[in-house]
């Protein structure tokens, strides 16, 4: 079955997550597979805001983080806890807006276009901290609490929430 890809570039936030959970809900039912979902998500909510890459990495020991399903140009393969955003984000287990890379102390750039940054934690139903997810936008300012609100409750999906 061909799915649709929604274009929610011009729809108001809020609106625009709403539309995009269901979605990812809807695709992900009957599927219990963390790296199905992740790519699934990734590929959703890129094509969705045509974002500059939109993807995970994965904790694969307690100190590393590994690229995973992803969507865009070549990602950086690994990132140590504590560096970039990415590792900041998954060592202090929170979610981080950049708004402005180059004023992010020790990002790691993995495309010189990336101007703006969200990264969120992935943790799973045992509470347990998996991956994050980044996304890079070209624009300046691009993402704001309302993007971090609405990808955190997609990614609750990783906890059990709406998963069945
Ligand atoms: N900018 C990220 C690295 C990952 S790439 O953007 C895909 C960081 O500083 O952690």
């Amino acid at each position: 079955m061909a799915e649709t890809m929604l274009d929610l570039r011009y729809e108001p936030k809020e609106r625009a997550y709403a539309m995009l959970h269901a979605h990812v809900i809807g695709v992900l039912s009957g599927i219990d597979d963390d790296i199905a979902a992740m790519a699934t998500m990734s590929s959703l909510i890129h094509y969705a805001f045509r974002h500059l890459w939109t993807g995970f990495y994965r904790v694969v020991t307690p100190s590393l983080l590994r690229v995973g399903p992803y969507q865009g140009t070549v990602g950086c393969m690994e990132i140590q806890l504590g560096k970039g955003v990415c590792g900041t984000a998954a060592a202090e287990r929170r979610s981080i807006v950049v708004p402005d890379v180059d004023r992010f102390p020790g990002h790691i750039s993995c495309d010189a276009r990336a101007k703006s940054e969200i990264v969120l934690p992935v943790t799973s139903r045992t509470g347990e901290l998996i991956a994050v997810l980044d996304i890079d936008s070209e624009q300046r300012a691009r993402f704001d609490q309302l993007d971090a609100a609405g990808l955190e409750r997609i990614l609750s999906w990783f906890a059990g929430v709406g998963r069945g």
